[in-house]
């Protein structure tokens, strides 16, 4: 892409020190132990600060564990061990382990203890900003308040925020070119000449004219935005990809012809965010009797039983992934806005192998918040919003849905 040649071309012209000192943001971003990104990493997927996930909101967690940071350190490294174990707020962990349904929360034995110190304390400081921004508001409704306050420090993606720092760069560019060349065309040339210019002379005045010239650069300004905003949009949309699983599951087979409901593999997608991928023993619940196949005879369903025997998760390749910085809930549109999932994911029962249906952009969620109107009668809540708005029809966008901080954290 021609931004890519310019970024090539300032890179040459810079000088060999200059050069240089590029690696000392990389050495300190290697240095840092940086708990937000740490956070958004490894936790993010399943809690929020403000706001229940798949794990409880943590704020305030630290006054939840009696400040013990040693205790929750050990939990984090290794929740199981400690809910089974004989530890000093396990009793509580063990609670907690039960009010979340039993979902498992991973294990970080991999993380250091100093990495996970970066992680608590950025959730410390995390959950303080929010206490502040909730305190003057003193809301009954303390929790769900502070989640829309503490929404801040919206975590733009930064691949974004290079374009557009390369395109002030390029717009800063195509000025001084325009300035100098425009100084250039300057008539020093004065008019001399007292006869009539020719066609010729005419037309030379006009394409060195310093209008002409701001009008190209103009049009070559706004042709790059164009290009650079089309590939910033395009970064992370998959659209129809379709990864090779490590099994030949068939969802033609299994939801098509076996008839086999979403939700009994996809246990999560009316509970909580995550429709969650199918475990082992789900499979098991057929294919402990069910051992030869008709298509693969026992070679696909051999690998079910070995993952079983071994209890090594199936290592499914994930095909839909919003970016981490945005908040999308398939209960909240399962469930309560009693959408199917054939709107968002195709006819899943026809395919044979599961591709990405949908672009999952921003504009694609927002058109259908526009357009979607939402059942009034299902909820108390919206009956009374119903009355305050006087219409007939209420779309998502009129109970909020177009509210940037509704999908990004
Ligand atoms: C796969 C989802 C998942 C991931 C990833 C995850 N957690 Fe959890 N977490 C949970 C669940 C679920 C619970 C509730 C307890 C349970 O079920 O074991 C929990 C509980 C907790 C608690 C106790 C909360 C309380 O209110 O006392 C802390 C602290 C915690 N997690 C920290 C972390 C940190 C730090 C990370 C990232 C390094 C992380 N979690 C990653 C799911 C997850
Ligand atoms: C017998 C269990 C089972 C049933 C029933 C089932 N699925 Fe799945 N689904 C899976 C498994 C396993 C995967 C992961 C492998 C894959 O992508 O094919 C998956 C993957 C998916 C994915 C892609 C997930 C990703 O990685 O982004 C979607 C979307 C999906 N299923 C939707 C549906 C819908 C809609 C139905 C009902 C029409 C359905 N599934 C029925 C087991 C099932
Ligand atoms: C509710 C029962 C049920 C569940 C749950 C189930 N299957 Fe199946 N599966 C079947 C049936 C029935 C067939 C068709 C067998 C045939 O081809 O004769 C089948 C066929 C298959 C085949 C094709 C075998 C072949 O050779 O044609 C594979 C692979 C498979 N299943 C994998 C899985 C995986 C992986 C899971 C868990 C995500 C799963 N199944 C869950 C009932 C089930
Ligand atoms: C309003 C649109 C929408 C509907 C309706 C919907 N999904 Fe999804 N689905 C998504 C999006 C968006 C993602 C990507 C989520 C992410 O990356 O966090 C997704 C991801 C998934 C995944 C991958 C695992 C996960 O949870 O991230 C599965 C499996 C899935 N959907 C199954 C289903 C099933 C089954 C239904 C119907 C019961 C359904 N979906 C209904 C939009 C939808
Ligand atoms: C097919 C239509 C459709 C698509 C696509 C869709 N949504 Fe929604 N969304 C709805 C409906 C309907 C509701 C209202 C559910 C209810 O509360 O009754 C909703 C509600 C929401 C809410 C709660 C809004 C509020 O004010 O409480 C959030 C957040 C949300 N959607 C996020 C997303 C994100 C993120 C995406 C894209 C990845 C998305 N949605 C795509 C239909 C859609
Ligand atoms: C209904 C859900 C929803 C709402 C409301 C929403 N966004 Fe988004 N936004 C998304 C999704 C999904 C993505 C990621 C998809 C993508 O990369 O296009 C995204 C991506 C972005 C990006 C990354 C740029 C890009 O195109 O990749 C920015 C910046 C952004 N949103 C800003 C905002 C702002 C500002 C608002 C409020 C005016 C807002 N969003 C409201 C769902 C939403």
């Amino acid at each position: 892409m021609e931004l890519h040649y310019l970024c090539f071309g300032f890179q040459m012209e810079m000088k060999p020190a200059m050069r240089r000192l590029w690696i000392i943001p990389l050495i300190s971003l290697v240095w840092a132990q940086d708990g937000k990104a740490l956070f958004q990493a490894n936790c993010a997927s399943c809690h929020a600060i403000n706001r229940r996930v798949v794990g409880p909101a943590l704020k305030g967690v630290h006054e939840r564990w009696g400040g013990d940071e040693a205790e929750l350190t050990k939990f984090i490294h290794n929740s199981q061990a400690y809910i089974n174990g004989n530890f000093k707020y396990s009793a509580y962990a063990k609670k907690l382990y039960e009010e979340y349904n039993k979902a498992v929360m991973t294990a970080f034995t991999a993380l250091s203890d100093a990495e996970i110190k970066a992680i608590l304390d950025y959730i410390k400081a995390e959950s303080e900003a929010a206490a502040a921004a909730s305190a003057p508001a003193g809301g009954a409704t303390g929790g769900d308040a502070g989640a829309a306050a503490g929404g801040g420090g919206s975590d733009i993606s930064p691949i974004l925020w290079v374009l557009v720092l390369a395109l002030g760069a390029i717009a800063v560019a195509l000025l001084v070119a325009t300035m100098a060349l425009s100084r250039l065309l300057r008539p020093e040339s004065a008019p001399q000449a007292v006869a009539e210019p020719s066609a010729w002379e005419k037309f030379q005045k006009v394409i060195t004219s310093r209008r002409f010239v701001g009008i190209v650069a103009l049009i070559a300004l706004v042709w790059l935005t164009n290009a650079t905003i089309k590939k910033a949009r395009s970064v992370g949309l998959h659209q129809g990809y379709q990864p090779v699983q490590p099994i030949a599951f068939s969802h033609k087979t299994h939801a098509g012809e076996y008839k086999i409901a979403c939700q009994y593999c996809h246990v999560g997608v009316e509970k909580g965010k995550s429709a969650t991928i199918p475990s082992t023993n789900i499979c098991m619940n057929c294919h402990n009797y069910i051992q030869e196949g008709s298509r693969y005879g026992t070679k696909e369903i051999a690998k079910i039983l070995e993952s079983w025997e071994k209890g090594k998760p199936i290592e499914w390749v994930r095909i839909h992934n919003l970016p981490d910085y945005v908040y999308f809930s398939h209960a909240q549109h399962v469930k309560v806005g009693g959408i199917a999932c054939q709107t968002c994911h195709g006819p899943v029962e026809e395919m044979e192998e599961v591709y990405q249906y949908s672009d999952l952009s921003m504009g694609w969620c927002i058109n259908c918040h526009r357009q979607t109107k939402v059942d009034l009668t299902a909820n108390p809540y919206y009956a009374r919003l119903h009355e305050q708005l006087k219409e007939k029809e209420v779309t998502v966008e009129k109970i909020g849905g177009l509210e940037c901080s509704k999908c990004h954290y």
